[in-house]
């Protein structure tokens, strides 16, 4: 008697299938590993470092045969932690698959070689829809370049929860606090009161509100007066240092602000007079990074009245970074 015999056509199909299933994921997972390895490869060889020209990529490209995509996800494939590497591999049912969701594709930037850092823009993968919502890259490439997998990072003033999603698609360990928390993984605390901690932090990104964003956020010291944000910010440093390591690493992004008191216009340098605060507390600046701002932030009345009363609009925007 055969086999068709005994069981129906069905049956007889059914373990077909799942036979040359477990082929094609083998087969599959193959492929993610010869990616991955190709990937190391390339990042080994000193890629992120700066070392490949764009003729070097080019020539690389064309001698093996392979698209600019391909690269892209070899790359991204090599720098995934093993367990980000498990789950890829076991969370899609292809490359092709795992390559197309949409934060991967969006995520192959190239983390910056000069400290100008001027065509990031806001990502809807990253951090909810927020006043101020910084651009995903800026974070990223700041924690490519000061902390190492498994640092353990804090935002105290996290707004849309940016740093958060950076740090799950990177491998850094996060805790994100607000005074208003925007999502259930931002523990409520006011910064002015102490930044919660245990152990001590490897990297802080501070976002604050700047004194002119008082309808934005939730009133408190940061927007009452130019004094007072001074004062809050004077404090604000004050809890960064105590609660990160020997050495740690504060990045402070600020920009100075145009005032309008009473008809008059100010320039008002928040940047160089937080400078000065967190030097008198003990930090040390070891690099400045410039974010310039889009100019799409001006609306025409800005413009109208700019060009009126004779005076610049602002698109500096730096990041400061710290040493304790
Ligand atoms: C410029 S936003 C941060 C945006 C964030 N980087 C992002 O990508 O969405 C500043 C945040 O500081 C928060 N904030 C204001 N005062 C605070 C305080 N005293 N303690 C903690 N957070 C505060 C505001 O609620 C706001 O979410």
């Amino acid at each position: 008697m055969t086999e068709l015999d005994i069981c129906t056509k069905e049956d007889w199909l059914n373990r077909v299938i799942q036979e040359a299933k477990s082929i094609i994921a083998e087969f599959l997972k193959e492929t993610f590993v010869r990616y991955r390895k190709l990937g190391k490869l390339i990042l080994d060889s000193g890629y992120r470092k700066g070392q490949w020209k764009s003729e070097h990529k080019q020539r690389f490209l064309n001698e093996l045969g392979i698209e600019h995509p391909s690269f892209n996800r070899m790359v991204t494939l090599g720098e995934l932690s093993e367990e980000g590497f498990v789950h890829a591999v076991n969370k899609f049912p292809s490359l092709h698959a795992w390559a197309n969701q949409k934060s991967l594709a969006k995520a192959t930037f190239e983390y910056p070689l000069y400290n100008v850092w001027k065509t990031f823009q806001i990502d809807n993968d990253y951090g909810q829809d927020y006043p101020g919502r910084t651009p995903h890259q800026i974070i990223e490439s700041l924690l490519y370049y000061y902390t190492d997998q498994n640092a353990l990072v804090a935002d105290p003033m996290a707004g849309g929860g940016t740093t958060i999603d950076v740090c799950q698609k990177i491998n850094r360990k996060v805790r994100a606090f607000d005074i208003n928390p925007a999502r259930p993984d931002i523990e409520q605390n006011n910064v002015l009161e102490g930044i919660p901690h245990n152990p001590p932090y490897d990297f802080i990104f501070l976002d604050p509100p700047y004194y002119v964003q008082k309808d934005e956020y939730i009133r408190n010291e940061f927007n009452e007066s130019i004094e007072s944000f001074y004062k809050a910010m004077q404090k604000t440093l004050h809890n960064c240092h105590e609660v990160l390591k020997e050495k740690g690493i504060l990045a402070l992004m600020l920009k100075p602000m145009g005032l309008h008191e009473n008809g008059h216009f100010e320039w008002e340098d928040l940047t160089l007079k937080c400078h000065a605060l967190a030097e008198q507390i003990g930090f040390k600046l070891t690099k400045r990074i410039c974010v310039p701002l889009n100019t799409q932030q001006y609306n025409a009345l800005d413009v109208v009245r700019a060009k009126k009363g004779r005076y610049m609009l602002n698109t500096l925007r730096d990041v400061l970074v710290y040493q304790k």
